[in-house]
């Protein structure tokens, strides 16, 4: 273990190797030091090599810190692959070149990856995906799937907490073929979108998941805000598509978005295809509890042209701000550039959403008693509401 101890001080300059191992350390490679990593405090040179050097060098369940009131600047991605449980602390700032942001995917990349926790122990870490000029320089967004800053693709057991991300390109969060993840004390946020327009709805999306079970989401902050003189709102604050099982969401705030916490399919785009091995289980067991929302649509199915089974789904406890409450559409398809589609599929859509719940929904609810529904009548659409109260109006007349 000395050798290898010596080795990480030798091969990767710019780590402190810290505290000495434990003396109860039964496993050598488990118990090191952490790997302490120093920027080169240079916006010019790439931070990413000494991190991901320092993964390799404690990824094996070991502990990577980047130093407090440094910022790490990012030329290119952090690779997740070398950490197998690893304890990943950021109490500095990371930042991407805008360069980083067009050339690059994801900056986090944790494919493949069995176990890591990614946080800060002082709430101080930030994450900035300096993504703005990046949408300054464009029209707008396309229809289909976006880039992810946060890759968890083929992975398991993954904690994310206690950060602020901010202004990331598309997506904050995609996990596909991903299962035991947990996010949590996390503050969300994108300021300069181009702003409302139908093909920029799902730009910017929180959480994005496809084929995944075992999810918690809890105590989330997103605001999402459109540039100076555009007029928001724009995003998607949660987006469950094909195969998504067993979510839990809680204590949630989602300010500025086109939609809230949706079950929205084909936000991963038509060429996310299952693999064989993966038939599609039915998106199911996801409950919502307590989410405050100020946007346009807050809860509900947004389904493109798929019949894939929806079921045993609970919205409870929603606070609407401003906008719908909640929405039930067979047949979504983003108007601008595939309207020819709308109407065949309106006939020929044979969705099915069983044992969806939407309850206690207060606040500006206007005369709403229950989701909006927009089906056919191929389609079986079993939902349910009650406990919906507008809270606004009610406040109004007790005030007069
Ligand atoms: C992400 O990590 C996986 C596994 O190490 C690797 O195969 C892939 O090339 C990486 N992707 C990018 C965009 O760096
Ligand atoms: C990231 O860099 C951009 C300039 O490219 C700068 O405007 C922004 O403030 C930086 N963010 C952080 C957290 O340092
Ligand atoms: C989050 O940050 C707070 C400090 O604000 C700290 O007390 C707590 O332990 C941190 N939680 C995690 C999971 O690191
Ligand atoms: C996930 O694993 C499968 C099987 O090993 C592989 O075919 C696929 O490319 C992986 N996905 C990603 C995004 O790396
Ligand atoms: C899903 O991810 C697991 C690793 O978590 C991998 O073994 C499996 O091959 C992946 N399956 C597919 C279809 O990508
Ligand atoms: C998820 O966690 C459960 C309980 O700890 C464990 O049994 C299961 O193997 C985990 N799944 C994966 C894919 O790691
Ligand atoms: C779900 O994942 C969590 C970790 O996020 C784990 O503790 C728990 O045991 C898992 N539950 C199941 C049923 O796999
Ligand atoms: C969340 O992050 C944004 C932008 O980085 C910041 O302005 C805001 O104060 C943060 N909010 C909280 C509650 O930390
Ligand atoms: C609901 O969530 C908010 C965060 O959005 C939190 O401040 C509040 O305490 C939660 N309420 C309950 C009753 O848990
Ligand atoms: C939904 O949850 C129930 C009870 O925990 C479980 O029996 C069922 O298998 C789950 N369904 C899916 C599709 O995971
Ligand atoms: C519905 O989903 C919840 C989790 O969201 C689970 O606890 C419950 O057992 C599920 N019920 C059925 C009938 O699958
Ligand atoms: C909801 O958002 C709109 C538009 O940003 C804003 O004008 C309004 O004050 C917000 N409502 C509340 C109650 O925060």
């Amino acid at each position: 273990m000395n050798i290898f101890k010596l080795s990480v001080l030798i091969l990767f300059t710019g780590l402190s190797t810290g505290t000495p191992y434990s003396p109860e350390s039964t496993k050598a490679l488990q118990k090191r030091a952490p790997c302490t990593v120093f920027s080169n405090n240079d916006p010019t040179l790439d931070d990413a090599p000494l991190i991901n050097a320092a993964l390799t060098a404690c990824g094996n369940s070991g502990t990577v810190i980047l130093s407090a009131s440094q910022t790490f600047t990012l030329h290119t991605p952090l690779q997740f692959e070398p950490c197998n449980h690893c304890d990943f602390q950021i109490e500095g700032s990371i930042n991407i070149t805008t360069a980083a942001v067009t050339a690059y995917k994801s900056t986090f990349n944790l494919t493949g990856v069995q176990g890591a926790t990614i946080r800060s122990l002082t709430a101080q870490g930030l994450l900035d995906g300096n993504a703005v000029s990046y949408w300054y320089s464009r029209w707008d967004s396309g229809t289909w799937s976006g880039d992810p800053f946060f890759e968890l693709a083929n992975s398991s057991s993954i904690t994310i907490s206690n950060l602020s991300i901010r202004n990331v390109k598309q997506r904050f969060f995609r996990a596909t073929n991903a299962s035991n993840l947990s996010f949590s004390k996390l503050n969300l946020s994108v300021d300069g979108q181009w702003g409302e327009y139908p093909r920029n709805e799902a730009e910017t999306i929180g959480f994005e998941f496809g084929y995944v079970n075992n999810i918690s989401i809890a105590n989330i902050d997103m605001a999402f805000r459109a540039r100076p003189n555009h007029r928001g709102p724009t995003g998607i604050c949660a987006a469950f598509d094909t195969g998504s099982q067993n979510i839990f969401v809680r204590d949630i705030s989602c300010t500025g978005a086109w939609g809230g916490i949706l079950v929205m399919i084909y936000t991963l785009g038509p060429d996310f295809k299952p693999p064989p091995s993966l038939a599609p289980p039915p998106i199911s067991n996801i409950t919502v509890q307590n989410l405050t929302f100020n946007g346009t649509i807050a809860t509900g199915f947004k389904n493109y042209w798929s019949d894939l089974p929806m079921k045993n789904i609970t919205w409870d406890g929603v606070e609407v701000l401003g906008g719908t409450p909640a929405t039930v559409d067979v047949c979504y398809l983003r108007s601008h550039s595939v309207t020819a589609w709308v109407n065949q599929c309106r006939q020929q859509v044979n969705a099915s959403f069983e044992d969806a719940w939407f309850r206690g929904y207060r606040g500006d609810l206007k005369d709403a008693v229950g989701p909006s529904v927009y089906a056919n009548n191929i389609s079986h659409v079993d939902v349910h509401a009650e406990g919906w109260a507008n809270t606004i109006a009610l406040l109004m007349k007790t005030g007069d």
